[in-house]
């Protein structure tokens, strides 16, 4: 896990700082309404350079570009305005009037559960922080990171967000924050991910679980109790360092957890064929992220995830990959 403070490594006057992207193992959508989560850096990242200018903000990424001629402008609610309002709001209380250029590289496809848009603040919090001399501590870079998400997802739990910042495996909730579990041993199990290839919209997926909770407040109820109970399981699984293998166990909750996520309706046809056909080969499979589109994920045997994405490829599901766990979150560098 990362210091509370950073040296700031600036070359001239430009900052580079990397963050992971995540997967939420079990507790999405519970969360919201009051469950702990449990959730993983990966190592995918996005990288974001900040570099000062002579005026206005300019971005660029593989998703676009967005640009203002003067860093006091509005720019248009398009993917990029969360970077665009972080680099405004810390230029003002830096009392900076040049201008100011974010180069985005990500790793992580958007839109899919992975916590894209969270690495990018957060990466894109301390390279902007950093490069105006601001504090670039952990609280100031997670609430800038926080303050920019929360323009697109008023609703956010933070989750993704500790997870690009403090990086390996931990629980999650939305009162205490971040509760560290023990160091991922990579021997105990392994993660595939399978990508539907339809974005989803985190927040209509938000909105229809609430709409779910108050049309049928017992089922929900009895659903979130047993999210409670089948995630203090998996943390017990994960803090037992003295047992071996724990894909199958974990496979097994993943398959429960899955269970309840369809009842909340965020599955679709297309997820639930997908979240089968991984089911089958491996030990056990759910959406990660807010679902309707997005990433299915499943535990497998360390040793045998690389033939599951074979299978999963040969199936038809080309963009199927496994990941790692991202022990450092994120990185300043030059
Ligand atoms: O799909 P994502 O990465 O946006 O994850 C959303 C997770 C939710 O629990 C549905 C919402 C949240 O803020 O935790």
């Amino acid at each position: 896990m990362r210091s509370a403070m950073h040296d700031i490594p600036t070359h001239g006057e430009t900052v580079t700082s990397s963050a992971p992207g995540k997967i939420i193992l079990f507790g999405e959508h519970f969360i919201v309404h009051g469950t702990d989560a449990i959730l993983c850096a990966i190592d995918r990242h996005v990288y974001v350079t900040a570099a000062k200018t002579e005026s206005g903000i300019h971005i660029t990424s593989d998703v676009g570009e967005l640009k203002t001629s003067t860093i006091t402008e509005d720019a248009p609610t398009t993917a990029l305005m969360p970077l665009h309002h972080l680099a405004r709001a810390a230029a003002r209380r830096a009392g900076y009037s040049g201008g100011i250029t974010l180069q985005v590289r990500s790793e992580i496809p958007p839109g899919a559960g992975l916590g894209s848009s969270s690495a990018c603040c957060a990466a894109a919090a301390s390279a902007v922080l950093g490069l105006l001399g601001l504090d670039v501590s952990d609280t100031a870079i997670m609430d800038a990171a926080l303050d920019a998400e929360r323009t697109i997802h008023p609703n956010l739990s933070g989750a993704d967000t500790t997870a690009s910042l403090y990086g390996g495996i931990f629980l999650y909730n939305r009162g205490v924050g971040y509760i560290g579990l023990e160091p991922h041993r990579a021997d105990r199990f392994g993660l595939v991910v399978s990508n539907s290839g339809t974005a989803h919209d985190t927040d209509s997926m938000v909105r229809r679980v609430q709409r779910f909770r108050d049309n049928h407040v017992a089922i929900f109820s009895r659903l979130r109790k047993g999210e409670r109970e089948l995630i203090q399981r998996a943390v017990e699984i994960l803090s037992d360092l003295e047992a071996g293998a724990a894909a199958e166990s974990l496979g097994r909750l993943a398959a429960i957890n899955q269970s309840y996520l369809r009842k909340i309706g965020v599955s679709s046809p297309e997820l639930d064929r997908l979240v089968d056909a991984m089911q089958k080969i491996t030990y056990g499979a759910k959406i990660t992220g807010a679902g309707g589109g997005g990433c299915v994920v499943a535990f497998a045997d360390a040793g045998s995830v690389r033939g599951i994405v074979t299978a999963l490829q040969k199936m038809g599901y080309r963009d199927s990959f496994a990941v790692g766990i991202d022990e450092e979150g994120l990185v300043l560098s030059c």
